[in-house]
Order: structure tokens, then C-alpha cells, then sequence
């Protein structure tokens, strides 16, 4: 299993310790929610923390879009070190176009389902993605409930990415815990994000481990 936990959960009077703490860790991926407070009710950070993070951290930058216009800061944020860039499908008109636009910036590119919107929508696209990041709380806050219908998706999407050939990655984002991780697994997913579950953990590189090992 893939482990991307979520800067959003860090403390950030001491963020260079959380980046640490993970670099450190058996964690894959550093998961870096960008929130505009117009596509989602809220606003997390943006280019300077991702320059420090870009300084910082030792694994890939997993960077989550919330924004309203993603396409206008795909080539800054390639630039900021983003390994993966995943836009909202219900931020793109032409959907298609971002997904070309973040390949062209030699990153790898992912599409955000919201809870509401249905697996179908990709099928037309699924063969050009990287990853898939299923939200299985509404996207803007960490520490939300993880909403149950997601299994159902996540076994959907499991079948739309074999049917289609696609090699993209399922990445689960939002009340993920060391208790559904392996009904995710079983579901089909390749990536866990965790925020809350990893950061309010007494030993958050244990807890680290528990999802990396999940169905060992
Ligand atoms: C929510 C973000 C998530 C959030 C997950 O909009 O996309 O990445 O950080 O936090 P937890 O794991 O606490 O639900
Ligand atoms: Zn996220």
C-alpha cells in the first residue's frame, strides 16, 4: 500500500519535524492539499509552503488541486517540485486539456471524484491518468468521516481502470484510519492518504507503518 500522509495535519510551528518525521518514516508520498476557499470552504496554503517542501522533503509531492481554476497553476506547481498534480473533475470544463497540460509538464497526472460524482464520468479518460483520487469525505477539511460509499466506488473504478487497460493508481483521500485501510485494499486501493490518523497518532511513524503493512 502506497502511504501519503497529509501535510495538512502537520503542526506548522513545526513543520520542518513533521517533514522530517515522514522522510524518516515508511511513508511513499508526501500529500499536499492546495485550497482556494472558492472551490472548497476553506484555504490551506500555497506556494510557500510547497517551496519548503520542495526543499525539504525527501519522497514525492503528491499535490491535491482544490481550486477552482487548477489549469492556471498546473506548470507553477510542476515547477515546484509536484510529482503528481490531481485536478478536480468538477473544476474542468475541458478536463481533457488539463490532463494534457500536466503531462506536458513531465509530472504525472490525476483526476479528484468528489463523494457526489459518479465513476462513469472517466471512462473516456481513465486510459490517459496516472491516478485516480477518490474523496471519501468532502474535499476541505481534514478529520472528516469517512463516507462508506466509497468501497463501492473504489471496486467500480477497480473494474473501469481493467476494462480500459489503464495503469492509473486509486488513491483514497479522507477519514482513512489504521481500522478501514484494509476493506480499502480489499476494494482495490493502491494509495492511502492520511491526515488526521497519522498526525493526532501518539507515534505517528508506527501508525505509518500499520497503513503501509495494511493486509500484510
Ligand atoms: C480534504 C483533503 C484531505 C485531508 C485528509 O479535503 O483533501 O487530503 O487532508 O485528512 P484526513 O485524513 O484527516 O481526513
Ligand atoms: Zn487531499
Amino acid at each position: 500500500m502506497i502511504v501519503s500522509p497529509s501535510v495538512l495535519s502537520a503542526n506548522f510551528l513545526n513543520l520542518g519535524n513533521d517533514i522530517e518525521m515522514i522522510n524518516q518514516s515508511e511513508a511513499d508520498w508526501f500529500h499536499v492539499d492546495i485550497m482556494d476557499g472558492v472551490f472548497v470552504p476553506n484555504i490551506s496554503f500555497g506556494m510557500p509552503i510547497m517551496s519548503a517542501l520542495q526543499k525539504a522533503a525527501k519522497k514525492p509531492l503528491d499535490v491535491h488541486l482544490m481550486l477552482k481554476d487548477p489549469s492556471l497553476y498546473i506548470a507553477e506547481f510542476a515547477k515546484l517540485g509536484a510529482a503528481y498534480i490531481t485536478v478536480h473533475y468538477e473544476a474542468c470544463t475541458h478536463l481533457h486539456r488539463a490532463i494534457q497540460s500536466i503531462k506536458q509538464t513531465g509530472a504525472k497526472a490525476g483526476v479528484a471524484l468528489n463523494p457526489h460524482t459518479p465513476i462513469y464520468v472517466l471512462s473516456e479518460v481513465i486510459d490517459q491518468l496516472d491516478l485516480v483520487l477518490l474523496m471519501s469525505v468532502n474535499p476541505g477539511f481534514g478529520g472528516q468521516q469517512f463516507i462508506a460509499n466509497t468501497l463501492n466506488k473504489c471496486a467500480e473504478l477497480k473494474q473501469l481502470i481493467i476494462k480500459k487497460g489503464s495503469s492509473a493508481l486509486i488513491e483514497v483521500d479522507g477519514g482513512v484510519t489504521v481500522q478501514n485501510a484494509h476493506d480499502l485494499l480489499l476494494a482495490g486501493a493502491d494509495a492511502l492518504v492520511a491526515g488526521n490518523t497519522v498526525f493526532s497518532a501518539s507515534n505517528p511513524s508506527v501508525t505509518i507503518r500499520l497503513l503501509k503493512n495494511t493486509g500484510a
